[in-house]
């Protein structure tokens, strides 16, 4: 079976840019990204490529060789799902803020909300791609919900969780380490279904980089994956702070442990901590399985991994204020980056609301630059913790548009983003315009101390 039509639901960080690659390398297939929000798919349509509601290097080229052609974003759901044969599910799936599992679950009410929807307006045999990431044993909630509210027609699930990671996407996508498909493969139709996903992906995916699985394995593969990178950083940033103690560098013990091929160099970078929608959520939904199945030392084990980056951001707040002579109260500390990493405009769990947070309730002045992220994202990231009245948000964060200007006056920089252009700056011109001692307090340990120190700031990086 080869597939002629594909729907997604769900025009997001995900949906979005795996959609026009399927397009692109798929030209014979129409592609249909839909979304609830209007404003989201009139972005994705907009003529201007620069305002496509998604920043990551590469994306704009895909979308300008894709769109109009069999490329299409719409906000017409059910005429999607109707034409569609294949249809992946992309919805945001975020940790629960009420009832039982609140602050650990996943929140499925999108998923469970679209399954409905496909039940409700299917005439045809679909196959159901979960592409969000989900808790283990998902698919069969929604072969649940599907089978008992559906139209009589024939719908098989698959699972093909997405490891791209935001920044380097397009790549990630373009190249993928592996793509992994979980269906029912004692069925014929199952067979049927992955085979139809395998070929869609064939286009551009060399064979062996196409895993197959059983769907629950690939459900938990997801969780685990992130499982194990957030693990990496959270193991040395707790390396970070007994470096600090001790003397050693944390660079040079990354640097030399790194070089034994069984751990390897990557994700060995100290930072103030991870953040993103994905780490966070998707460790606490493991925890919450874990403990929900009794397996109480599981649950421990990974938990301490969200515990750690939650010590690594607040230990760099408190650093910052006791250096600054124990008060920030009046004083101004400007912000390099508030997206979660370079190469994106996406801010969620990002450090820098937290670190700004703590010193907002020292009543610090902040202001900030990032490329890619403007003032409205900033205060309803603020506005989102709740920690104090909008009012407040606005009169202490400021957003600039020019880094000269977020550092003019300053009492200390803070880098929350390793974005590439702040080792470009003039560092000579920013420290005759700030307060003295001027302070850089280096969250991702990216600047270069001998140069900065030569110049006469105070340089603090993470874990030396
Ligand atoms: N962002 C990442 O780097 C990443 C990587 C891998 C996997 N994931 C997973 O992919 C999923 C999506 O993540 P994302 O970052 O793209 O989220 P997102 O919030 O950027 O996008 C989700 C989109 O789904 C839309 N939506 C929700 N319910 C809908 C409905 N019923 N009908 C139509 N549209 C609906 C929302 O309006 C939103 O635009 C999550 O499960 C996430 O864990 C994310």
């Amino acid at each position: 079976m080869k597939i002629k039509s594909i729907c997604c639901i769900g025009a997001g960080y995900v949906g979005g840019p795996t959609m026009s690659v399927i397009a692109q390398k798929n030209p014979n297939i129409k592609v249909t990204v839909v979304d609830l929000n209007s404003k989201r798919i009139a972005d994705w349509n907009s003529k201007d490529l620069t305002k496509l509601p998604i920043y990551e290097p590469g994306l704009d080229e895909v979308v300008a060789e894709a769109r109009g052609r069999n490329l299409f974003f719409s906000t017409e759901v059910d005429a999607a799902i109707v034409d569609a044969e294949m249809i992946f599910i992309s919805v945001n799936t975020p940790t629960k803020t009420y009832g039982a599992g609140k602050g650990m679950a996943a929140d499925l009410k999108y998923v469970e909300l679209c399954a409905r929807q496909i039940a409700k307006v299917s005439i045809t045999d679909k196959i159901v791609v979960e592409k969000s990431t989900l808790p283990v044993k998902t698919a069969e909630a929604i072969q649940n919900i599907l089978d008992n509210t559906g139209n009589g027609v024939d719908f098989q699930i698959l699972s093909n969780p997405e490891f791209l990671a935001e920044g380097t996407a397009m790549r990630d996508l373009a190249i993928p380490d592996r793509v992994l498909i979980g269906g029912d493969s004692n069925t014929k139709k199952g067979q049927k279904a992955i085979q139809a996903l395998v070929d869609v992906y064939r286009s551009w995916v060399p064979k062996e980089n196409i895993l197959t699985t059983n769907i629950w394995s690939s459900e938990l593969s997801k969780l685990t994956a992130n499982a194990f990178l957030a693990q990496r950083v959270s193991s040395i940033n707790s390396l970070s702070e007994l470096c600090e103690a001790t003397g050693a560098n944390v660079q040079e013990v990354a640097k030399a442990i790194g070089m034994d091929s069984r751990i390897g160099p990557k994700f060995l970078q100290a930072s103030v901590g991870f953040g993103g929608s994905c780490f966070q959520k998707d460790i606490l939904n493991l925890v919450y399985i874990a403990k929900s199945l009794g397996l109480n030392e599981v649950a421990d084990y990974w938990h301490q991994v969200i515990l750690m980056n939650n010590h690594q951001r607040d230990r760099f707040a408190k650093n910052i204020i006791k250096t600054l002579y124990s008060t920030v109260n009046g004083k101004t500390i400007a912000f390099l980056g508030w997206a979660f990493k370079k190469d994106t405009n996406d801010t969620r769990e990002s450090a820098a609301i937290y670190v700004a947070d703590l010193l907002m309730d020292e009543q610090a002045t902040i202001k900030v630059y990032d490329p890619k992220v403007n003032a409205t994202q900033m205060q309803s990231d603020l506005n989102y913790l709740n920690s104090r009245s909008e009012d407040k948000n606005v009169a202490y964060l400021k957003t600039e548009s020019n880094p000269y200007m977020a550092m003019e006056g300053a009492h200390a920089i803070a880098v929350l983003t390793e974005w590439d252009e702040f080792k470009t700056y003039d560092w000579q011109r920013i420290y005759n315009s700030m307060q003295k001692p001027a302070f850089v307090f280096d969250g991702r340990n990216v600047l270069d101390r001998e140069v900065l120190e030569k110049i006469g700031f105070e340089y603090k990086e993470i874990g030396s």
